[in-house]
């Protein structure tokens, strides 16, 4: 059976990082997927995995010496380079990246890297203070500039046990971004074209204040790489996150407010689907203070509040370009189907996925748990519950979903 990896070539760099037991997941997958893969493991991969698991797994001779006579002849790190379609570093340390960073090819992994001329995704997993450090922020920016493709980290325990940015991506996210990269437009969304909305907004208050939200981004972000992932062209329309633009996706538009947010989803397409993930804020300060509000006095400043345009409202009544198919959120701490069913009759959707937020729930977590609402053919509202699973895992399900409906 052809499979949009079927013919395609990755070589996998593990370096030496904890998350490195990962990546044989990861060779199960691709090679499940219909992937030839090939393995460069560094030193310090080789502290964590074994070269003879990832030979096994892969089923191809692994390569972890720049200076081997026999591995150069057999496939020198030039010859490494060209025969892939995409390089994958997974896990990339903040040792590997800064070598990318800057040039160096002083091992195997950063020669076949400097001499490369495929695209390279890079999955980084680190301590969260190591992440965080001005030095690997300045290294991911300037390969960012440089086009790399990046997926992840995430955020969530880690293997030191402190709590915070820097996990690997899940084997099966990186396979999406993978897929997204090399196989765009083979899949059934191939030809459609995808709006998806993400994030918080941040309403000023003045120059320096503003009413947000909790929102991570990352199920939006999930859900564009997830349609990618099956052909379609996506634009993103995000809020401020924390998160890189998710792999395969050509367009990402970074807004602040709900009204810009507005203005971005209406100014392109027209689109074939829309999915709005973002937590548009429901109200803003009806005026914007020119200069911080000081404290004076005893009394505390008070506001009054607009309200904000209804994005999903304006999108699915959108006259003549509605997309095919608009799908909205309900994140809602209470009573969460009787308040998701009103949003739906009131905005004029075609499905909502009704989700609980708060206290350790959808906001900022790596899970989700969902009720798909929509109409039956007679009519009649039909609420089907989706078993809680990773913001990925659920957003290739909606996409498989939204490619089933517009068959
Ligand atoms: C137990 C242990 C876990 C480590 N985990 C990580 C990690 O997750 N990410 C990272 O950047 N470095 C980690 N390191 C440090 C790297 O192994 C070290 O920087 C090494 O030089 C990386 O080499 P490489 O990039 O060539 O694989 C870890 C070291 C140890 C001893």
């Amino acid at each position: 059976m052809k499979t949009p990896l079927s013919n395609k070539t990755i070589l996998l760099i593990v370096t030496g990082g904890i998350a490195a037991y990962k990546s044989l997941d990861l060779v199960r997958k691709l090679k499940d997927a219909g992937a030839s893969v090939s393995c460069v493991l560094t030193q310090g991969g080789a502290q964590f995995v074994t070269p003879l698991a990832l030979a096994t797994l892969s089923g191809e001779p692994v390569s972890t010496d720049l200076f081997s006579p026999e591995q150069e002849q057999r496939l020198g790190h030039i010859r490494l380079s060209r025969q892939a379609d995409l390089i994958v570093v997974a896990p990339a340390t903040a040792n590997t990246l800064a070598k990318m960073a800057h040039g160096l090819a002083d091992n195997l992994a950063s020669a076949v890297l400097l001499a490369s001329n495929k695209p390279i995704l890079i999955a980084p997993a680190m301590n969260s203070q190591m992440w965080a450090s001005p030095a690997t922020q300045a290294n991911i920016a300037t390969l960012q500039t440089r086009g790399i493709h990046q997926v992840g980290p995430a955020s969530g325990m880690l293997a030191c046990g402190e709590i915070g940015e820097g996990r690997m991506a899940e084997p099966d996210e990186i396979l999406q971004a993978i897929t997204a990269l090399l196989a765009p437009a083979a899949g059934p969304l191939a030809g459609r074209k995808a709006l998806v909305t993400s994030g918080p907004t941040y309403e000023p208050i003045d120059p320096v204040r503003f009413i947000g939200n909790r929102s991570s981004g990352k199920q939006g972000h999930a859900i564009a790489a997830a349609l990618a992932a099956l052909g379609a062209e996506v634009t993103l329309v995000t809020g401020p996150t924390a998160l890189p633009a998710p792999a395969g996706v050509p367009q990402t538009i970074a807004i602040q407010t709900a009204r810009e947010m507005l203005d971005a989803c209406l100014c392109h397409g027209p689109y074939d689907i829309a999915v709005c993930a973002a937590a548009v804020a429901d109200w803003r300060p009806a005026t914007e203070s020119e200069c911080k509000i000081k404290k004076e006095g005893e009394a505390a400043p008070t506001f009054s509040l607009t309200e904000n345009p209804d994005i999903l409202a304006t999108l699915s009544q959108a006259v003549p370009n509605r997309p095919r198919l608009v799908i909205g959120f309900a994140a809602e701490t209470d009573n969460v189907l009787d308040h998701a069913k009103a949003k739906f009759a009131r905005k004029g959707c075609d499905w909502i996925l009704a989700n609980k937020v708060g206290a350790g729930q959808g906001f900022g977590q790596d899970s989700n748990e969902v009720t798909l609402i929509r109409r039956n053919a007679d009519g009649s509202l039909a609420a089907t519950p989706w078993p809680a699973a990773s913001k990925q895992a659920l957003a290739q399900k909606l996409a498989k979903a939204v490619a089933e409906a517009l068959e």
